[in-house]
Formats: structure tokens, sequence, C-alpha cells
């Protein structure tokens, strides 16, 4: 009898494939490269991915005996689900595989802005010790603003507590109690973007969160302010934050994330207070390990018939 055919559609983890063991045939695919991608998927049993695969109702219509999508990692916003479940399609992710890494990013690209790490080591590299130029602001009593509190955002949260800060967030799902525990406060949005010296988001792309933070929400917020995006393009409006910037009514900004990727020019690139990184969040040997061995499990699990549970 032949083996159940796994796609690997993106770079995973080699501990990935050691996982799914021997018991399956395994194939490889470019994931972003649709020609390839849609023949690919046609006679696959299960097919992983990271960021850059989007198996949107077309793959899925493709895609003939396709019994699970398996997300190496956490959002699913390039996963049709319900395309997927209408199919009859198990989708399953990593929820948390990654968010101690995406959490380390979002506070290294904050201390990044805020001691204009990338520019300063720039100017030197290029022969010139310019210090008074790159003087920055430091950390303790000031106020971050969180937006979105959930896994990633609460260890933010505990990680810039232990700098000193003042932690505002913004998040309608949780409750004050839990907030309470993590010595945080909760607040509107509007209150946080008035008084936050800096701004974190860690909020999933959906329709309600896209543009979240666009021009207008840029009006209320101080000049001095810091603003680190390491969850997903399109919740802060990119060209609303160039012209922000532009004016000096935002002092820097840390984006890992843009609303279309791969994102290779960007009106924020022409910045020297703005700090980018290619999707790098989840990008760690550890991350990108217990990622694939969590996805590994569910699609063994899955297409053996059994019950997937909850990582
Ligand atoms: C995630 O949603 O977990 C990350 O964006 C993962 C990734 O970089 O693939």
């Amino acid at each position: 009898m032949s083996k159940p055919v796994v796609l690997i559609a993106e770079e995973l983890s080699p501990a990935t494939v050691e996982a799914l063991g021997p018991d399956f045939e395994i194939r490889y695919c470019d994931g972003a490269n649709r020609d390839e991608l849609l023949p690919a998927i046609a006679d696959v049993d299960a097919i992983l991915i990271r960021s850059a695969t989007k198996v949107d109702a077309e793959a899925i219509a493709a895609a003939k005996r396709l019994r699970v999508v398996a997300r190496a990692g956490v959002g699913l916003d390039n996963v049709d689900v319900a395309a997927a479940t209408k199919a009859g399609v198990m989708v399953v992710n990593a929820p948390t595989s990654n968010i101690v890494s995406a959490a380390e990013h979002a506070v290294a690209l904050l201390l990044a802005c805020a001691r204009n790490i990338p520019a300063a080591n720039a100017a030197l590299k290029s022969g010139e010790w310019k210090r008074s130029k790159y003087t920055g602001v430091e950390l303790i009593d000031k106020v971050v603003g969180i937006v979105g509190l959930g896994r990633i955002g609460a260890l933010v949260a505990q990680r810039l507590a232990a700098f000193g800060m003042k932690i505002l967030a913004y998040d309608p799902y949780v409750q004050a109690a839990r907030a309470a525990q993590l010595g945080v406060r909760l607040v509107t949005l509007e209150e946080l973007l008035r008084e936050a010296d800096f701004i974190s988001i860690h909020l999933p792309k959906t329709p309600e969160t896209v543009s979240l933070i666009g021009e207008e929400q840029l009006r209320l917020v101080k000049p001095s302010v810091r603003i680190v995006n390491a969850a997903r393009g399109g919740i802060i409006d990119e060209n609303a934050l160039a012209i922000a910037i532009k004016e000096g009514r935002v002092a820097g900004a840390g984006i890992d994330v843009f609303a279309s990727e791969p994102c290779t020019s960007s009106p924020l690139f022409e910045f020297d207070n703005v700090v980018v990184t290619p999707h790098l969040g989840a990008s760690t040997h550890e991350a990108q390990e217990k990622a694939g061995i969590a996805v590994a499990r569910s699609v063994r699990l899955a297409l053996a018939g059994e019950l997937v549970p909850d990582a």
C-alpha cells in the first residue's frame, strides 16, 4: 500500500521530517509560487506551511485528496479556514511554539528603536564615529502600550515590566483580573495612543484589526512615541506611519511585518529611525523546532484518524 503524502511547502526545521517518521512520502515545493503550489497540492494528503504559502479557496479546490493543512506557527491568516472546513480538511497550527521568540523579537525591536542601534551600527561601519547623533531614550518609567494582551502580548508585558516600564494594554477580550495579574492597566485604544511612549502591537490579522492604527489614530500619539509591529502587516497602516514619521509626529518604529510580503520596498525604508526586519519574529532555531515537531505530531494523528488535541 502506498504511503500518505505530506507536502512541505516552506523551509521547516529538519526536526519536522524526523518527527513525521518513516510512514509518509515527503514531497517539497515552493508554496509561495502558485505555479508550483497548485499542481503540487493536487494529490497530497497533508500540507505543511509557514506564513508565505496561501492556502486559499483556490488551493483547497485544487487539492483533491487533502486532509490536513498544518501551519508551523501561530497565525492562520494565510489559510482560508472556512473553505478548508467546508471541504472537510482539518487545519492545525502550533499556537505556543514561537510565542517566546515573537515576544523577544518585539522587545529587541523596541530596544533597537530606543537606542538607535541599527543606524549607529551602519554609520560606524561606514567610518562615522557619531555619539550625540545617536543619543537614545531610557525605558525605565516610560509608558508602553500593548495592543493585544494575548499570549505574546502578555510575554512582552512581563519582559518590559523587568525594565521598569509602566504597562497599559488595549484588548477588549481580556478580563481586568487577568490584566491586573500581569501588572497591566487596561485602557481604551484612544487612551493608549495618547499616553504611550512606546506602542507594541500583538494582534492577529482579522477584518477587525486591519488598519486599526491608521492616519486618524496616529494623530493622537505623542511625537516621541516609538511603535513596534511584530504581529501582522496591515494592522498599522504603513503609508500613514511613514507620513507621521516624516512629519515628526512619530519618533521611530520597529517593523517586522508588512501588509504584502515578501516586501522589498516600502516608504518606511527611507528613515534612519525605522528599524525593519523581514518577518523574523518566529525565526529562531528553538521556535522552528518546536513548531515543526508540534505540527508533525498533529499531522500523524490526523492522518491516522485519531483525535488531535489542542496544543
Ligand atoms: C506565526 O504566525 O506563527 C509566524 O508568523 C510564523 C512564521 O514566521 O512562519
